[in-house]
């Protein structure tokens, strides 16, 4: 009798909507073609220490619609320099062998790594060089990742920024304010892009494109003189002024990617507000992108994700990434798919926001 095929798959990085929903896609198909499927729980922190544990039905039922991740995540513990910690000083270790030793222990084909930039590295980093089997899905709110049109969870981030671009339209109005909203995105301007445009602001302010402060309190003196008393901006996280540095708000050691983002709204509208005079409020958006129930487009999308990483494994077509081409789902080299994608300046809904005289600041 032929042995069952065993496969395992890992949640990676920061949570995102539509994760759930890749492991439901991945484990049925294991399941449904006679194979095993174990969960590794959190991240790749669970390969280091073998914590993994066997998927059946029962343990998907109900996850579709829920945010978050069943198996758990992290953006630390990366194996190929792990942090140690002794007398408070960190040193870093090399882990991938234990990774290694537990695949052999269960008895693991390949695992299917969900993940953005840096859980990707990390699982083509295993390909290369550790001679593991791995299929990548490609995973953040961000959709800042190179091959793939779409990422799963921008949709959901990008409804929430919209609805609370919608929000605070109505306190703009009301109060004659200049309203800013910053959003989540890191280096890649995709979610202040698409619900600026979808959220109908007034100024959006991307990292690919470094602003100029008197640009944008022209748009507000302009719209002002046009008796329009209010103004919406979306800021990312990451955008900054022209000869400026990055808003950073922490940095968190033992992190795949160290730093993190943020402050970029409230420095933007201070001095917006030291300039004209008019009162300026940002919101920061957060966490609420990543949260919660995915959309319907994200359900779908991280359910044919799922799907086709199995199903590559199945064929047994290794060190590849799921992605999104023309609509349809393909396999593209991991090792390529590793990596950072920022809007075009000559993206087209760029130049839509230009003709409908949405100020990028420049
Ligand atoms: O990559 C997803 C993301 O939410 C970014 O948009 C954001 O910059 C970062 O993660 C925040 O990371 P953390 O969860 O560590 O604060």
């Amino acid at each position: 009798m032929s042995k069952v095929r065993r496969f395992a798959v890992l949640t990676g990085g920061g949570d995102c909507p539509g994760l759930n929903a890749v492991i439901r896609g991945v484990v049925k198909t294991f399941l449904n073609n006679g194979c095993e499927i174990y969960g590794v729980l959190n991240g790749f922190n669970g390969l280091i220490n073998g914590t993994l544990v066997p998927m059946s039905h029962a343990s998907i039922s109900g996850i579709l619609q829920r945010g978050g991740t069943v198996l758990g995540s992290t953006n630390r513990d990366n194996p190929f320099k792990f942090a140690v910690e002794k007398d408070g000083e960190i040193t870093y270790e090399d882990r991938s062998a234990d990774i290694v030793a537990n695949l052999q222990k269960y008895e693991i084909e390949a695992l299917v790594v969900i993940g953005g930039d840096g859980s990707l590295n990390i699982g083509a980093q295993l390909a290369r060089e550790s001679g593991v089997k791995v299929v990548g899905c490609p995973k953040t709110i961000d959709n800042d990742l190179p091959c793939t049109e779409r990422t799963f969870g921008f949709d959901t981030a990008m409804a929430m920024a919209t609805e609370a671009l919608d929000r605070i339209h109505t306190t703009a109005e009301s109060h004659h304010r200049v309203m800013a909203l910053e959003v989540m995105g890191r280096y890649a301007g995709w979610i202040a892009l698409h619900s600026g445009i979808a959220g109908g602001a007034d100024v959006i302010l991307l990292p690919e494109i470094p602003y100029k402060i008197e640009s944008v309190i022209k748009k507000i003196e302009d719209r002002k003189a046009a008796g329009k008393d209010f103004t919406i901006i979306v800021v990312a996280e990451g955008a900054k002024p022209e000869g400026g540095e990055l808003s950073v708000a922490r940095i968190v050691k033992n992190s795949f990617e160290q730093i993190r983002l943020g402050g970029a709204g409230e420095k933007l509208v201070r001095e917006i507000e030291e300039r004209t005079g008019i009162e300026s409020r940002c919101t920061v958006l957060g966490y609420l992108q990543r949260g919660g129930t995915p959309t319907a487009f994200d359900r779908v999308l991280s359910t044919r994700y799922g799907v086709a990483a199995a199903e590559a494994c199945l064929r047994g077509e290794y060190n590849v990434m799921v992605s999104l081409c023309h609509d349809k789902i393909e396999t593209v080299y991991i090792q390529r798919a590793a990596g950072n994608r920022q809007v075009e300046l000559d993206n087209e809904i760029i130049k839509a926001g230009r003709q409908l005289g949405i100020s990028f600041g420049d």
